[in-house]
């Protein structure tokens, strides 16, 4: 991932919880950052960078990610209180996602061809992502391009990683519901989103997998009593990952 520096906040995007906001940065660019103080905590910002690399690495659109990194000063110069207490609370790295300018979010009005909604089908599937409904797609329309945002919920096994020793078997059983799922019809019969399993298991190799999982930078990853070093963090994602690919049957819907 690219590492910019904020340069100016331009303006929150209350839509969700957890108060991403509109921010210029020194390449110029424009990025909706999710900040490291925004409460819901870092495990947020490792599941966006872990299942968004991972839909890109199957094909799904997903923004380009980098990291930006906000420093006392833009807090400094920003009025409003509520935002001015974010960005202190995140000075350091975010995590930011190419701004599309443009962009409309999906209301089924405008459907994506089938092949497109199986890989996003699968790829919350995969990653236990619930949160792709019709009170919340998670999907903007942009040209011509079905892209998938806010992948935050999903991974929700680290949640107990600070109380318990990761299980990546009880996650690989995990089965998906798929029935509220925002593009569970367009996709069609949910054996077709399974028939399309080993294509998509194919592209996510054991290199991807560790590629993807190192992309996190390392301030983001909170080590336990059960995982005391970064490294193993950094393993037990890869290993429920990869428990998780080898067994379809257990959780992906329309599987045999
Ligand atoms: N890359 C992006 N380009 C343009 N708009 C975006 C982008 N990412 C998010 N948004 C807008 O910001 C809103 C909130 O982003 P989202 O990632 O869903 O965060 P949350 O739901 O946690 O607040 C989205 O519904 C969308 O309108
Ligand atoms: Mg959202």
């Amino acid at each position: 991932m690219e590492n910019v520096r904020a340069t100016r906040y331009v303006l929150p995007l209350r839509e969700g919880g957890s108060m991403p906001g509109l921010m210029e940065a020194d390449d110029d660019g424009m990025y909706v950052v999710k900040f490291r103080g925004a409460g819901q905590g870092l495990k947020v910002l490792v599941a966006e960078v872990v299942v968004g690399l991972l839909g890109r690495a199957i094909g799904v659109h997903v923004p380009e990610l980098a990291v930006v990194d906000v420093d006392a000063a833009i807090a400094k110069y920003e009025a409003d209180e509520e935002v001015q207490d974010l960005l202190d609370a995140s000075l350091g790295t975010n995590l930011g996602l190419d701004f599309l300018p443009g962009s409309f979010g999906y209301d089924g009005s405008r459907t994506p061809d089938a092949a497109t909604a199986q890989a996003i089908v699968w790829l919350d599937a995969f990653t236990a992502n619930v949160d792709r409904t019709w009170q919340n797609p998670n999907l903007l329309w942009w040209h011509d391009s079905l892209v998938a945002i806010d992948h935050g919920a999903a991974l929700y096994f680290h949640h107990s990683w600070p109380s318990e020793a990761p299980d990546p078997g009880r996650f690989a059983r995990q089965r998906f519901d798929a029935s509220t799922h925002v593009l569970a019809e367009v996709a069609g019969p949910l054996e077709k989103v399974a028939a399309r399993h080993p294509e998509f298991a194919a592209l996510l190799t054991p290199e991807v997998l560790e590629s993807v999982v190192a992309a996190v930078p390392e301030e983001w990853l909170e080590t336990t009593e059960f995982l005391p070093n970064t490294a193993a963090v950094r393993a037990a994602y890869v290993d429920a990952l990869t428990a998780r690919l080898a067994e379809p049957a257990a959780w992906l819907p329309g599987a045999a």
